[in-house]
């Protein structure tokens, strides 16, 4: 049998959150291997990268879901009981639904369509305004989009309260301290309220539009037949709406890179041969989101000689498979170009998690992502004109999710029409 190679710090947790996105990729680069074994969190986890990394953390017959993610994840970003930690024919009865809300083109697009309609009542407010913050702004467009889509009602008073709580399950859900408690309670309420539009369509007491999400989750049946629990059905209905405002931070990228790439930008402006599609697909691929995902080794096998124990952790670098030099030539440079040349490779460029949606846990919102990045792009490079005065544009390496530390603020805001 091989041996892997291991880091023999007596616990890795702080490299890990001191440098999120390049800690695996790093000691790989150090092992000259594409897995390792660490302790991390307290507990002996094997950490992969690349192609063949997760071809093979996405082969579901080694891999399990069940108590996989850490608690303080589970209790912000995610939810104790949603698809994530599900296996097998649980998992798949309850993706099928996420698939038929989320990758019919008409939805995506009828989605897209609402939040272009507050990108221009948005847009025409800030020429009023001094100086916006991006990424605040375009959590609130995206919050009031996405609640209209799913058939969640949202009164003009309760926008800013329920954007604040959406953002901060994502927001925070990798900070320690005060921080991390807001996100806790910010679930909290969050699943409450879900959990009361989730009673009140079962009992008519409200009326939730035919096809909408907020009725999906309301009406949907486990495998037995029954109901969902109240507040599983509200933990899958914050599934949608929390990702959807988390698309705000790659929209954030998108500013940042338009900034930042003046010739790409006149090119998704003129956007010949679909050029914007190729420009997020870069952003999606450069810049950092989600750095790692986690599973439990199912029962023990070997893999390329080494041994894999029944219940190990094991992670898979998202951002570093993004970033490996074998399918991504020269990784770190912005090159939308390159992906015309793209195969559509199911393991080599994951942000969103790799494999099959339909029968993995990649992310079922990947073209909701794509959509409303590729609409973003375009209404920021053609729309309208604005200025980005001096600020710090660095990219936060050590938050999760990274941001530029500005958040890109923006002046002299005019629309064109
Ligand atoms: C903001 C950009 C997004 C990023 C970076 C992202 C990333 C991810 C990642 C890394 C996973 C885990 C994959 C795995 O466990 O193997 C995931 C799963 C998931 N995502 Fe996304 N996502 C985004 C947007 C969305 C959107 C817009 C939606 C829905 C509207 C969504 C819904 C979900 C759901 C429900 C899962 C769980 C799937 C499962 O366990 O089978 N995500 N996402």
């Amino acid at each position: 049998m091989t041996q892997m190679p291991h880091d023999t710090h007596f616990d890795s947790t702080l490299s890990l959150l001191n440098d999120p996105y390049r800690y695996v990729s790093k000691q790989s680069d150090t092992y000259g291997s594409d897995m390792f074994r660490a302790r991390l969190l307290l507990q002996d986890t094997i950490c992969m990268t690349g192609t063949e990394a997760a071809e093979l953390f996405y082969n579901e017959s080694h891999f399990i879901r069940k108590g996989a993610m850490p608690g303080r994840i589970q209790q912000t970003l995610l939810g104790v009981d949603g698809v994530q930690g599900l296996d097998d024919e649980a998992h798949k009865h309850r993706k099928q639904l996420f698939m038929s809300l989320l990758m019919n083109p008409t939805d995506v697009q009828d989605l897209t369509g609402i939040a272009e309609q507050y990108w221009r009542i948005y847009v025409h407010r800030w020429a009023y305004i001094d100086r916006i913050v991006l990424y605040d702004e375009v959590c609130e467009i995206l919050t009031r989009a996405v609640c209209e889509w799913a058939g969640v009602p949202l009164a003009e008073e309760e926008v800013k309260r329920r954007t604040k709580e959406l953002k901060a399950l994502f927001g925070y859900a990798g900070s320690v301290g005060p921080k991390h408690w807001w996100a806790r309670l910010a679930r909290w309420r969050a699943t409450r309220w879900a959990q009361k539009l989730i009673e009140q369509v079962r009992a008519d007491h409200m009326i939730a539009p035919e096809e909408s999400a907020l009725r999906a989750w309301a009406l949907h049946r486990d495998l037995n037949g029954n109901l969902l629990d109240t507040h599983v059905a509200a933990t899958e209905l914050l599934n949608i709406l929390r990702p959807t405002v988390a698309v705000a931070v790659f929209v954030t990228f998108v500013a940042h890179a338009l900034h930042q790439y003046p010739e790409a930008c006149q090119k998704v402006a003129a956007n010949e041969d679909d050029y914007v599609t190729y420009f997020v697909q870069e952003v999606r691929r450069v810049y950092p989101f989600f750095p790692v995902v986690a599973a439990r080794v199912r029962d023990d096998f070997q893999y390329k000689g080494c041994p894999f124990h029944k219940g190990t952790r094991v992670l898979l670098d998202l951002y570093g498979t993004n970033h490996n030099a074998g399918p991504w030539q020269d990784p770190d440079v912005f090159r939308p170009e390159r992906f015309q040349e793209w195969d559509g490779d199911l393991f080599n460029f994951i942000p969103q998690g790799g494999g099959n949606a339909f029968n993995t846990h990649r992310c079922p919102g990947e073209n909701v992502a794509i959509e409303l990045m590729k609409s973003a792009a375009l209404f920021l490079a053609r729309d309208l004109t604005y200025t980005l005065p001096e600020q710090n544009l660095q990219i936060d390496y050590k938050r999760l999710p990274a941001l530029p530390k500005s958040h890109i603020i923006l002046t002299d805001v005019q629309p064109h029409r």
